[in-house]
Formats: structure tokens, sequence, C-alpha cells
């Protein structure tokens, strides 16, 4: 268990049904760091007992066929069908085939990089991670503009970019995934039914634009799996974030993984109001009902590993 701080689990429990405000300690976390190689190397070789990132990101085309019903991983009880355009999204291999990178970057995307300058910083890594499709352009200079993977849940299309419904939002669309161009686009499309249309939408799009991303639709045991080894390592998580996914699944790839827009906090390190997101008005009143997630608990056991040279979390302005 690398977790070694005792904070009850119940105090971090509560934190999720009502707003956090922050954590339970404001150190500066980026100061002082120092890459620990061999705890990485003993994490990577950990996670490979559950998962493999390399076969994990994605379904191949091999296994599923056009018509094939699929439950839903949290919805068992609800089902889609693999469309014609899905089909021909599904890659041949692996995107993340022999892929190893010195230096990664992923960011979330809490209000946290505002103002931060953290854009040259985070573009100046080997392999750039994002979430769910989050705007580079208008906050380059605080986000960075490179994309070497992207995530997409269905209901960013819905949220985002309003299902697609006129040619504006249509514009908008392509121009976000242009901008990732020969970048994966990774697609949790079986995790949660309600997304089956978006999912179709967007692939009718990405086929007709013939638009330069490599598709990628994680295996149907990922989610099990990620859980499966917080678990195992005493991190009671309900339902992994999107972040925590993208930390889990880099240490297969990556060796220096550095966290950028990782503050589930209403209040920064200095008590300042932070932003849900750096580039839209949710609120946390509005995630902490809504959200399946306990990401004040996904943050802890980063700065944990932060802590212990794992991975670095960087939730201060760049210089
Ligand atoms: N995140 C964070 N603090 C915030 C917002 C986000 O640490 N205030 C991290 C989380 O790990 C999250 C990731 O940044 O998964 C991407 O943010 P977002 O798109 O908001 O993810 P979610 O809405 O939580 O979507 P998901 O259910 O896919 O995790």
């Amino acid at each position: 268990n690398f977790v070694p701080e005792t904070v009850p689990t119940s105090s971090l429990n509560a934190l999720d049904h009502k707003t956090p405000q922050s954590p339970s300690s404001a150190v500066p976390v980026a100061s002082g760091w120092h890459f620990n190689k061999t705890l990485s190397n003993l994490i990577r070789k950990n996670i490979l007992k559950f998962l493999d990132a390399e076969r994990d990101i994605s379904i191949l085309k091999g296994i599923l066929k056009p018509g094939d019903v699929i439950h839903y991983i949290f919805d068992r009880h609800s089902t889609m069908n693999v469309s014609a355009s899905l089909y021909q999204l599904l890659p041949t291999v692996s995107p993340m085939k022999n892929q190893h990178h010195k230096r990664c970057a992923i960011v979330g995307n809490s209000g946290i990089l505002l103002n931060s300058s953290c854009g040259p910083e985070i573009d100046s890594h080997d392999f750039v991670i994002r979430c769910n499709l989050a705007p580079v352009e208008e906050y380059e200079h605080d986000v960075g503009l490179r994309s070497s993977l992207v995530t997409m849940n269905p209901s960013v299309v819905q949220r985002a970019f309003r299902d697609l419904a006129s040619q504006l939002w249509r514009d908008h669309f392509l121009q976000r995934l242009r901008s990732i161009a020969g970048g994966v686009l990774w697609i949790p499309a079986f995790m949660a039914k309600g997304g089956e249309e978006r999912v179709e939408l967007a692939a009718r799009l990405i086929l007709r634009h013939s638009l330069d991303v490599r598709p990628a639709f994680p295996s149907l045991r990922l989610l099990d799996a990620v859980r499966g080894y917080w678990l195992t390592n005493k991190v009671q998580i309900k339902r992994p974030t999107t972040g925590l996914l993208m930390y889990t699944m880099a240490t297969r790839f990556c060796d220096e993984i550095h966290l950028y827009g990782f503050w589930p906090f209403a209040l920064g390190p200095q008590g300042n109001p932070v932003k849900y997101h750096y580039y839209d008005s949710l609120t946390y009143e509005y995630t902490s009902q809504a959200s399946p997630h306990t990401m004040p608990l996904e943050f802890k056991t980063l700065r944990a590993l932060h802590r212990q040279g794992a991975l670095c979390l960087h939730t201060e302005a760049c210089s």
C-alpha cells in the first residue's frame, strides 16, 4: 500500500457529498520533487498484473463485428449495438503499440490551470494527454496546445457541442478534432448508457470528413481492472475519473508522469476561488450531486504518490 497517510475513509466520503473546499493540507505540492524511478517501475509492474494499457486502451477490429450487442459496463441491463461506423473506426492494432515516452503530461480540467502560465511547460512533454476535448486554443498560455491523446466521453458531445445539432456546433467539433491531428481520440463508448447516439454522430462526422485522428475504444475489462488495482492498494474509489484512468494507463508507456489541472476543490492552495473547469461554468454543487466519482480521495492518493516521487502533481503556477 503506497498511500501512507491515514485519513479516515469516512471523512473522505463525507467530502464527496458536499461541496469540497480544499484538501486537508495546502502544502505546495510541486516544489522540491524528485523522480523515484524504482517506485515508478514497481507501480508499472503491479498495474500490469491488472491491465495492459497497450492492449486495453482499445478493442480491436477482430473482436467485434457490426450488429454485435454490448452490455454497458456500468448499466449492465442496457445494451448498445456496434454500428457500421463504429466498427469502421475500430483500430486493427493498438494505437499505443510499442510506444514508450520519457516524460508525459496528463492535463486535468480544473480551473487551477487558469493564470498558471503552464502552457509551454505542458507542451514540452514527449506525450500530452488531455481529457474530454477540453478547449485549448483560447487558453494556450495556461494549458498548452499539443495533444497526443484526447479522451471524449460521449456526454461531451452533448455538453460541449450541443449534440452536433447545427452546422455551427459541427464545425466547432470538427475544428477541435482537427487540432489533434495524428493523435489518439479515446472514446469510452461502452461504459454508461445514453451515449450511443452521440458516439454515432461523432463517428459519422469523423468518417465523412476523413479526420486524421486515431480512434480508440477502451476494452470492456478496463474499468474493473483499474478499480481492482486501486482497491487492492486500499484506495476505495467508486468509479475512477478519466484523469485517474489516464494516469493508471500512462504508467505502461511513460517514465515520468506529470499531472496538471488536478484540483477537485473550490478553494486553491492560497484560499482563492477555483473554477471546477478552466473553460466552462460547471460548479462543484452540480458535480458533487451528479458525479459518481471520489475525486478528493483520488487527489489525496495522487498527492501521496507525488510525495514519494512516483508522479509529479503540479498545482502551482509555472515559472
Ligand atoms: N479534475 C480534477 N479537478 C477538477 C476537475 C477535473 O482533478 N476540478 C480531473 C479529474 O481527474 C477528471 C479530469 O480532470 O477526470 C478531467 O476533467 P473532467 O472532464 O471534468 O472529467 P469528468 O467530468 O469528471 O468526467 P469523467 O466522468 O470522465 O471523469
